[in-house]
């Protein structure tokens, strides 16, 4: 079986034909997915989601592209659902420096990233995180606000030599669509370094469809490319690569 530990569900391409995106995912094997949030819509339609369909679970948080204007009273009211059984992680929360150029921009980003890591350690869960282009920051923030149960680092884009601290923080590594992009250099170095206990798949649907895919609406059906990819890579039997993947993704949401 197969967690699409990152996918957004919530999103309009896939929410409009979500029965059949759900269909064909499960034809291969497809039976868990952890829906991500991004704001507060996404947030709560996640949530309704995830009590609708079996195998759905929620994570709520803001992205770092959608701070702006989010008022205390927004985020009050997406994280009081934290308590509710089917939201798994607080997601997906972290910087992004390829969209946002200005210090001050950025410094918010901080602020609220740092907010909701302790919010996640208040509440006892784990994180997703999205990192674009802010690998220091971003550690540094980690490093000084350790996420103490656990999560992930969702599409992760650093280098092997990141890897170590990131592992070091007690993160799970997540690898989607970019592992199979044939000038993948680095991602698939780190597919090779990354020990399997530490790794989680995902698809970042309807985004990064991967190759020979590419610049399609992603679906988590596509997850099997990526899981191909992961097999040829690490050169063991595809059956053991899916049985710890699928038990490490039970272990960190705690599903
Ligand atoms: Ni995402």
């Amino acid at each position: 079986m197969i967690f699409d530990t990152h996918c957004h569900l919530n999103s309009e391409e896939l929410y409009s034909r979500i029965d059949e995106v759900l269909s064909d995912a499960r034809k291969v094997g497809v039976d868990k997915f952890l829906v991500v949030g991004w704001d507060k819509a996404s947030s709560l339609l996640a949530i309704k989601l995830a009590h609708q369909y079996e195998g759905i679970y929620a994570a709520i948080g803001f992205h770092p592209t959608d701070i702006d204007g989010v008022t205390e009273e927004d985020f009050q009211e997406v994280m009081n659902h934290i308590n509710d059984s089917k939201v798994v992680a607080v997601g997906e929360i972290g910087l992004d420096y390829h969209w946002v150029k200005d210090p001050a921009q950025r410094q918010k980003q901080k602020e609220w990233f740092i907010k909701q890591i302790k919010f996640a350690n208040e509440h006892k869960k784990p994180i997703s995180i999205h990192n674009r282009e802010a690998f220091e920051d971003c550690l540094k923030i980690l490093k000084e606000y350790p996420p103490l149960y656990s999560g992930v680092m969702h599409c992760y884009s650093g280098s092997v030599e990141l890897l170590k601290d990131v592992l070091n923080l007690g993160l799970y590594i997540g690898l989607d669509g970019p592992l199979t992009f044939t000038n993948a250099k680095t991602p698939k170095e780190v597919c090779e370094c990354v020990p399997l206990e530490r790794l989680l798949v995902e698809t970042d649907s309807p985004y990064l469809a991967p190759h020979p895919l590419r610049g399609t609406v992603n679906e988590p059906k596509n997850i099997a490319l990526v899981i191909d990819e992961i097999t040829r890579i690490k050169g063991i039997s595809k059956k053991h690569i899916l049985d710890v993947i699928y038990e490490n993704s039970c272990k960190v949401f705690h599903v």
